[in-house]
């Protein structure tokens, strides 16, 4: 964990002196540059239900069929996977954030495009994958749909367990969401389809500077 009051279980304060940062002799500029296109991570955030993980994947589609490098990152698989020991407490959510944003940052490093989509409910933590990667290489994608219209929708079937007490911690309902404050992209979805939210992402991605060269 990297919640201020406990540790993790693997902790090695020594490592920080003793293990030193190796340069590769390859960049991210020159592995940029064979793909042809600007490495960037688009951060989606939002409620459970917002269409955070559909928009994304409508983008990926959208950004591969024009010839860019992409890798999308979605909560539910990485919880399956990766982040299989963490729960839903706000420190194992803050966990999650850290160690997505750590393998966003080594794809980003990669030279990809990639999309991320979490919750991530806290300001602070998505701030802290900002600061991870370089100038320009981080937007932080607003997926504005009203806790209602999720509710409404309810997908999966989890508002209404979260409404019936039987999922503690669920996000909108008694755990936090700290809605973006700035988002780089802020997309209201309530009266647009997905095909219209991803058209309108790919084109401020345009507009951005971000899909020069394979297209
Ligand atoms: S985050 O808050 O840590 O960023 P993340 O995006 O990885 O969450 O996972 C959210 C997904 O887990 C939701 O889309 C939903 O399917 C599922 N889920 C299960 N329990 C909860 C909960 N208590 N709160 C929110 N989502 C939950």
């Amino acid at each position: 964990m990297t919640s201020s009051n406990q540790t993790s279980p693997y902790e090695n304060k020594q490592a920080e002196h003793d293990v030193v940062w190796h340069n590769t002799s390859v960049t991210q500029a020159e592995r940029a540059q064979l793909k042809k296109q600007q490495p960037v991570v688009l951060w989606f955030t939002g409620l459970s239900g917002s269409g955070k993980s559909t928009i994304a994947n409508a983008v990926e589609r959208k950004l591969w069929l024009s010839g860019q490098h992409t890798y999308l990152l979605d909560g539910d698989n990485v919880r399956h996977g990766l982040n299989k020991d963490l729960g839903f407490s706000d420190e194992a959510r803050v966990e999650n954030i850290r160690r997505i944003g750590e393998v966003a940052k080594l794809f980003a490093d990669a030279g990809n495009i990639v999309l991320t989509a979490f919750i991530s409910p806290f300001q602070s933590d998505r701030d802290q994958v900002r600061n991870l990667l370089s100038q320009g290489q981080f937007l932080e994608v607003f997926i504005d749909t009203p806790l209602e219209v999720c509710e409404a929708r309810d997908p999966k079937g989890l508002y209404k367990k979260a409404r019936a007490g039987e999922i503690k911690h669920f996000t909108g309902i008694d755990s936090e969401y700290q809605a973006p404050k700035s988002p780089d992209l802020h997309i209201e979805t309530s009266s647009k389809s997905v095909e219209q939210c991803a058209e309108e992402i790919v084109q401020r991605l345009g507009d951005l500077s971000y899909l020069t060269g394979n297209q």
